[in-house]
């Protein structure tokens, strides 16, 4: 079997849902169910013996010590991690905590059991850790997208943390030989994305007739990438990527954030209009920008690409459709995750930026 991190989050619930609809192999899901992580994304697994939850955290070794040696994992896969950066401009704490510190608590168990395991495990076994584009910092608008090789250049406490957690991960490979593989990852979007992010943020908003919060000049560029794609990725680098090596991920849809908010609103328009018949860009609110706000992230795909033979399966076209609609059929899944601390976290970042 194997053992995935963060499971209950947006991109590992996907991926563990994706995993078992594709493979008989099963799969122990670590998580501690921070405000991101919720059960209830996983409720298509119920009763489902191939999974194994395990509420807990990847800093406590004790547990991770434990849960490997009695289940013998071939593969560990590290989502777990705070993951919003408008989240570590306000508190940086827990980003510190989880993505640096429990990243190396969780590669000391791994180390350990690892160092225990003989033959054919040996050999075989891989500790996959998912990162981020972030890590590599802002591009200029002509700049050539971030392949492999780019420099880290951090910007926000979240991305500093997500690249610690990079170093330590490609340390244990070079001083230790752990068989380590890291994607590094750009935007997702896509079914059980927590509201707190752009696009289900606009979606959730725009249906409660609320205004749609764009940062600054809403030119900033990301890259978007249908999450399933992100899913397939993973699976691709963790059967036949090189240990050590990194692997870049994304969709080839740099888009600007102005232009994903219209789209959104276009297909509600076109889905679910409002009842005064006015277009819901009407909602758009420009706010005061994000402190230290990269421009722009572009992801050079193609080592993954000609290594591996991995391409996105969805076009943005495709994958912004289909995520719409799971939102418009899924009205309760969104009432169940904003709960009292959902509304305080939205009162807390939008309360102080001026409209
Ligand atoms: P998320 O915030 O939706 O989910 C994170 C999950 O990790 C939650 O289930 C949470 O409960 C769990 N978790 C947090 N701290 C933990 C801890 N100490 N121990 C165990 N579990 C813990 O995040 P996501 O968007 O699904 O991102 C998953 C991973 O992918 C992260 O490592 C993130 O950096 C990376 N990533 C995300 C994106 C994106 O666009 N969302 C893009 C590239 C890479
Ligand atoms: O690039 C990969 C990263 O993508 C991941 O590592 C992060 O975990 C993930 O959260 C995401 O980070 P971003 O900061 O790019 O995502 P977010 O959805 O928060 O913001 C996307 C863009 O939209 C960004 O330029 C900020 C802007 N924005 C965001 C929010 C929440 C707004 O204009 N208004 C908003 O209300």
């Amino acid at each position: 079997m194997i053992l995935v991190t963060g499971g209950a989050g947006f991109i590992g619930a996907n991926f563990v849902v994706d995993w078992l609809a594709q493979s008989d192999e099963g799969l122990i899901n670590l998580d501690k169910l921070t405000y991101a992580g919720n059960r209830e994304n996983l409720a298509a697994l119920a009763g489902d013996p191939r999974h194994i939850f395990v509420h807990g955290d990847i800093g406590d070794s004790d547990l991770t010590s434990r849960l490997l040696s009695q289940y013998q994992p071939r593969a560990i896969i590290n989502f777990a991690a705070e993951s919003h950066v408008d989240r570590s401009i306000h508190g940086p704490e827990d980003f510190i905590q989880t993505n640096i510190v429990g990243t190396f608590h969780l590669l000391e168990a791994v180390r350990g059991y690892w160092g225990s395991l003989h033959d054919d495990a040996l050999q075989g076994f891989r500790f996959l850790h998912v990162s981020t584009d972030e890590v590599y910092g802002s591009l200029a608008r002509d700049e050539a997208a971030f392949s492999e090789t780019h420099r880290y250049e951090p910007n926000s406490p979240y991305s500093a943390s997500k690249a610690a957690s990079d170093h330590l991960v490609r340390a244990y490979h070079h001083t230790y030989g752990l068989p380590v593989l890291t994607t590094n990852c750009s935007n997702n979007y896509g079914p059980y994305h927590f509201p707190e992010k752009l696009i289900p943020l606009m979606i959730v908003n725009a249906l409660a007739g609320k205004p749609l919060p764009v940062y600054g000049d809403g030119q900033q560029i990301r890259d978007w990438l249908y999450v399933t794609d992100h899913c397939s990725a993973i699976r691709r680098v963790l059967d036949a990527g090189r240990p050590g090596e990194t692997y870049n991920v994304g969709g080839w849809n740099e888009k600007p954030n102005l232009e994903i908010v219209h789209t959104v609103c276009a297909l509600l328009d076109e889905l679910r209009p409002r009842a005064d018949g006015k277009p819901y860009r009407e909602q758009i609110s420009y706010v005061t920008d994000r402190p230290g706000h990269d421009r722009r992230y572009a992801i050079d795909a193609r080592k993954i690409e000609r290594e591996l033979g991995w391409k996105p399966a969805e076009t943005f076209a495709t994958g912004i459709r289909k995520t719409v609609l799971w939102y418009l059929e899924n009205q309760d899944w969104v009432r169940n995750v904003q709960s009292g601390a959902y509304r305080a976290w939205v009162e807390r970042n939008y309360g102080e930026r001026q409209p």
